[in-house]
């Protein structure tokens, strides 16, 4: 199997640290029991369960069958301890570019950044961050272009991680409701990146919104602003709206 990365980690152990070695690589669909083990173990942990939406193993296989990729990363005994989900959703109705408004010639561009765990005592290594910054690397060879993921307005840690990456806030949503109006689905940003993006507007107007002021919030993107960057001590969210007629952003 194609090994992306390996480095050294700290892992808790107590109170204390040790440093240990890791590997990255795609995980084969044998190994897709242990993907679903580690998902439920860490969704079991959360103090806040509206953070995470579960995968079932059915769902993860039927994905992987269609194309979707799991990079994972392994510790010194080869135990999966952090994992990331990439989906390639086509013209899919599940395409998130529907939830932006993304001309239909772009759709088939699009990457789905699907759930990512990191084992509890693996945390702070900059996991989530490092698999998406492969990942990122992975699809462009592959010729995609738009990174999509949604994010629970509660999930400081992840949505942190996903905007220091470039990706924006464009949208925000109820999601995986069981109605057509999904109103009874959590609460998710919608963020993009779109990796070809070349053009450098500036902004027109500021907001800084607070992370938990959700109406506020989908007023400004009604608005026409998007969210560029998030201020995470303050639980804030700085809101930017470009001029209409230069290129997206
Ligand atoms: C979101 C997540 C993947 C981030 O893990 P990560 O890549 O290891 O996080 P980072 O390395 O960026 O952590 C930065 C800091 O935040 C802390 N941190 C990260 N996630 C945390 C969490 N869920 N709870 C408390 N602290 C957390 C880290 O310990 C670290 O602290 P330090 O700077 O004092 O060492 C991880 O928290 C997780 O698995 N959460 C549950 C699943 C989830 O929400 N996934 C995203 C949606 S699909």
């Amino acid at each position: 199997m194609l090994l992306l990365d390996k480095g050294k980690m700290a892992k808790c152990v107590k109170d204390s640290k040790v440093i240990e070695n890791y590997t990255m690589r795609l995980t084969s669909v044998d190994e897709l029991r242990a993907v679903a083990e580690l998902q439920a173990y860490v969704y079991e942990q959360l103090p806040n369960k509206q953070v995470l939406y579960m995968d079932s193993y059915e769902e993860m296989l039927k994905d992987i069958e269609s194309g979707a990729k799991i990079i994972g990363v392994f510790n010194e005994t080869d135990e999966l301890i952090a994992y990331r989900h990439i989906g390639f959703p086509g013209k899919d109705v599940r395409n998130l570019g529907y939830d932006i408004t993304m001309p239909e010639i772009e759709l088939e561009k699009v990457v789905h950044l699907e759930t990512t765990v990191v084992h509890p005592d693996y945390r702070g290594n900059g996991l989530q961050s490092l698999t998406l910054q492969h990942a990122v690397s992975m699809v462009k060879v592959l010729g995609y272009r738009h990174l999509l993921c949604t994010v629970s307005p509660q999930n400081l840690f992840s949505l942190y991680n996903i905007m220091k990456n470039g990706l924006k806030i464009k949208a925000l949503k109820r999601k995986y409701g069981t109605d057509e109006m999904k109103s009874d689905g959590l609460w998710r940003f919608i963020l993009h990146r779109d990796l070809e993006m070349s053009a450098y507007r500036s902004p027109i107007e500021f907001f800084t919104s607070k992370l938990n002021d959700l109406e506020e919030q989908k007023d400004l993107i009604e608005n026409g602003y998007i969210g560029y960057w998030m201020l995470m001590e303050k639980r804030m969210l700085n809101y930017v709206r470009f001029n209409e007629t230069a290129a997206q952003h």
